[in-house]
């Protein structure tokens, strides 16, 4: 490695530090008595997000497909402090659910604070082998359906001044073998979620827009997956989800988190082969 290249990674590492430090404290506080809804909820990163709303006081509304589920952990809520626990079922890959939802929860907690947009469909780890409808299903489901709740719940976010939080990938800022479906719906979130905040900026807005990049996290359906094929370290899904509330609530732009993924954001265009060579050598496959 050049002397530049260390100067060059060292600059932006206090940077980063630096940028960390000064960024909004935040207050528990303003959470009691939040109201939020939460996709995804049932399980993974979205039902620790829904423990940790609870926990902070929070109003909440969650939802999935599966409704027995959404019950229990409606429950977990009320009993770990929540002021209010509702969920609705909903599956986000046909056209009404996704308002459905959101009229649902504006109307269950008079109106809307966060919009936690979180759900994805399962998807398989595997070679891109032309599926075509699942693709266009993944996504109905893990992008079309996104765009459609923020827009529904927007004018209710501009009178709270609200915001939507939106769980996004590495996998949205950089690509990786066996996820190329998956990938795209990411890259599309953040494409759409960047545009969409520049003009709420123009227009003086008073909706903040989060985009919160996770690598590996531990969730049972992730490690399902990728467990002895990566060789990337995954990380506590309820860590991943009190980084994401934090970021909402101090209306953060982004988040990063593990913090070597903003590393890896912004050194991957540097240069392409070596960033290939590692990525592509960060996984076992024999063929
Ligand atoms: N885990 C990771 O390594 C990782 C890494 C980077 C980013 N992320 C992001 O973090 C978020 C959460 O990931 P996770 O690992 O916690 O996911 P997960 O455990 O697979 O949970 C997915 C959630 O979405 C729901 N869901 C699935 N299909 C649905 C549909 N058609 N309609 C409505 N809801 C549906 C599931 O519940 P039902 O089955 O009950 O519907 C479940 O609650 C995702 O946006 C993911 O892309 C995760
Ligand atoms: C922001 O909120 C104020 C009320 O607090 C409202 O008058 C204004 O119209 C809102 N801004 C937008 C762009 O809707």
């Amino acid at each position: 490695m050049g002397t530049f290249t260390k100067i060059l990674i060292a600059s932006i590492f206090v940077a980063y530090v630096a940028v960390k430090w000064t960024t909004p404290g935040f207050d528990p506080e303003s959470l009691r008595g939040a109201r939020v809804l939460v996709t995804g909820a049932s399980t993974g990163i979205g039902e620790q997000m829904a423990y940790h709303y609870a926990r902070l006081g929070a109003e909440i509304v969650i939802t999935a497909r599966r409704e027995k589920v959404l019950q229990q952990v409606a429950e977990k809520c009320l009993s770990l402090g929540a002021q209010k626990a509702l969920y609705i079922a909903a599956d986000m890959a046909t056209d009404s659910d996704p308002d459905k939802v959101v009229d649902f929860a504006l109307k269950k907690l008079g109106g809307l604070d966060y919009l936690v947009l979180n759900h994805i469909g399962p998807s398989p780890f595997t070679m891109w082998e032309g599926d075509v409808e699942h693709t266009k299903w993944l996504m109905k489901v893990n992008f079309l359906s996104y765009i459609q709740m923020a827009w529904r719940a927007l004018p209710f976010l501009e009178q709270s001044k609200g915001s939507v939080v939106v769980v996004s990938s590495l996998l949205g800022k950089t690509t990786s073998p066996f996820v190329a479906p998956y990938t795209s719906t990411k890259f599309a979130l953040n494409g759409f979620f960047g545009s969409l905040r520049h003009e709420l900026a123009m227009k003086k807005s008073n909706v903040s827009i989060s985009i919160c990049i996770l690598g590996l996290i531990d969730t049972d359906s992730a490690m399902e997956k990728v467990s002895g094929i990566t060789k990337v370290p995954a990380y506590p899904a309820t860590d991943a989800a009190l980084n994401i509330i934090i970021t909402g609530a101090t209306r953060q732009l982004e988040l990063y988190y593990p913090w070597f993924t903003y590393i890896m954001t912004i050194t991957k265009d540097w240069s392409p082969s070596i960033t290939n060579y590692i990525v592509q050598n960060s996984y076992n496959y024999n063929p």
